[in-house]
């Protein structure tokens, strides 16, 4: 049996729906455990694009079960819409889908906190959010005053839990100048929705944990980053789950024992959408080069990412917290054209030099770069690493020893087919 955990490993968008697509052809489930739709996972499969916000990138893939665990929050309308699209172009008929019973769920309150909160006007740090409620989902469920999915089909309690929570809520938005959004209302406007989902609500944690008696090849699909995690990321410019490869376990109701394989999704240089720390940011040409020929434009919000080298510091300090088994490097063949790369390998805070990443002034530290030479070849048709060219071996070489982790598998081009796998995690 192999459970394989595929995580991102810098700040979002470095690939993991298009991996998770690739490695969904030996997983027999994929499992989707924290976050929202604040996530977008594009695939790419014979040229025609897909993104999901929160259905499972292994959809694609015919018979594949695909879950979202209880560690997610679930916003119904955009769920909805995806299942919506699927069912048009014919996908739904032949994908299982299971959805947590124990999600939570994103209402309109949510959705204006967000709102408040990045306007300044609730005293919390504005993060540049995607504005998708999930921050303000993840307080009333820690703050346990939040509605669950199987809350939805039982009317009376889901009453009670939300007048009391729109109750906690009201001086605040009130005090705001906001509306407070009546009970009967949100229940109108979410319940043709929660009817439209029943069908796939269920003990997710019993149908896992079956997958796993069976020894079905399981994989467990990541959303936003580790320097996003709401722990080890650059709080407060994180989102409000934990990403890291352990949150998979908390999020799905699964033993650590379980997880075989933790593959690390690293991007060959670094984006970051959102406010926040970016030691290796490129406000130069470079930067732009990597913006126009990666499509470094958010898939959730269409907002440009900022662009920078490759952060050894951080990727090796990600690794140690995930337990990285493996490395997935995505986008090299944006990479190609520059004369020279840079890597970042250690830091100077106040003239020392650090190879850690700092709980405080990690804004105003100065890389410390290796360069190294570039390529000009096209290396999108590469099906092995003796396709590359000698430059772009020796730069995945310097990520190896640096980063302190193998690499499974090499990512050249945004196609499923632009892809080649050194190892893969679930033989
Ligand atoms: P995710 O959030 O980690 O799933 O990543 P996103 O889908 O938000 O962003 C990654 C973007 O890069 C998508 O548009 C992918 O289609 C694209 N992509 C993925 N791998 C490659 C690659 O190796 N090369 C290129 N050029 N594009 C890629
Ligand atoms: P995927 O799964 C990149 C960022 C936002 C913001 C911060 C908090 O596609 O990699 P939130 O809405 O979560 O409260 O915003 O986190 N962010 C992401 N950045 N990719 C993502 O997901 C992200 N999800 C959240 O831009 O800076
Ligand atoms: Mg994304």
């Amino acid at each position: 049996m192999t459970v394989v955990g595929v995580i991102g490993s810098q700040w979002g968008d470095e690939g993991k729906g298009k991996v998770v697509d690739i490695l969904a052809e030996e997983a027999e489930m994929v499992v989707r455990y924290q976050g929202g739709n604040n996530a977008g996972h594009t695939l790419v499969v014979n040229g025609k694009k897909a993104i999901f916000h929160l259905i499972p990138s292994g959809i694609l893939r015919e018979g594949t079960e695909c879950v979202l665990a209880s560690g997610l929050v679930i916003d119904l309308r955009v769920l909805v819409e995806e299942l919506d699209k699927l069912q048009e172009s014919g996908v739904l008929e032949k994908a299982s889908l299971t959805l947590s019973e124990k999600a939570h769920v994103i209402l309109p309150h949510h959705l204006m906190l967000d709102k408040l909160r990045e306007q300044s006007k609730s005293g919390s740090v504005p993060v540049g959010s995607t504005l998708r409620g999930i921050g303000p989902c993840y307080e009333d469920k820690i703050g346990r005053r939040g509605i669950r999915i199987g809350d939805l089909y039982k009317p009376e309690i889901l009453k009670e839990i939300l007048s009391a929570t729109l109750e906690y809520w009201r001086p605040m938005l009130e005090g705001r100048g906001e509306t407070v959004p009546a009970v009967d209302d949100v229940i109108a406007q979410i319940m043709p929705l929660a009817e439209r989902v029943k069908t796939y609500v269920k003990d997710t944690v019993g149908f896992v944990q079956e997958a796993l008696k069976a020894d079905k090849p399981v994989l467990l699909e990541g959303a936003q980053g580790v320097m996003l995690d709401i722990d080890h990321g650059t709080y407060p410019f994180v989102t409000s789950s934990n990403t890291i490869s352990g949150a998979a376990c908390a999020g799905i109701g699964m033993g650590p024992t379980k997880v075989n394989e933790v593959v690390a999704i690293v991007k060959a240089y670094l984006t970051r959408v959102g406010s926040g720390p970016f030691p290796t940011e490129l406000d130069d040409e470079n930067g732009q080069f990597m913006r126009d020929k990666g499509h470094e434009y958010g898939s959730t919000t269409g907002r440009p990412r900022r662009c920078g080298w490759f952060d050894a510091v951080v990727a090796k300090r990600v690794n140690e917290i995930n337990g990285s088994t493996q490395m997935a490097i995505t986008k090299l063949d944006v990479l190609t054209g520059l004369k020279e790369l840079k890597i970042c390998v250690a830091y100077k805070l106040d003239g020392e030099e650090i190879d850690t990443i700092p709980m405080h002034g990690l804004e105003r530290v100065v890389p410390v770069y290796k360069t190294m030479a570039g390529w000009d070849e096209d290396i999108t048709g590469a099906t092995s690493l003796a396709d590359l060219p000698q430059n772009a071996r020796n730069y995945l070489d310097e990520l190896v020893r640096l980063c302190e982790c193998p690499i499974c598998l090499v990512s050249v081009g945004p196609d499923r087919d632009h892809t080649f796998i050194l190892n893969n995690p679930f033989k």
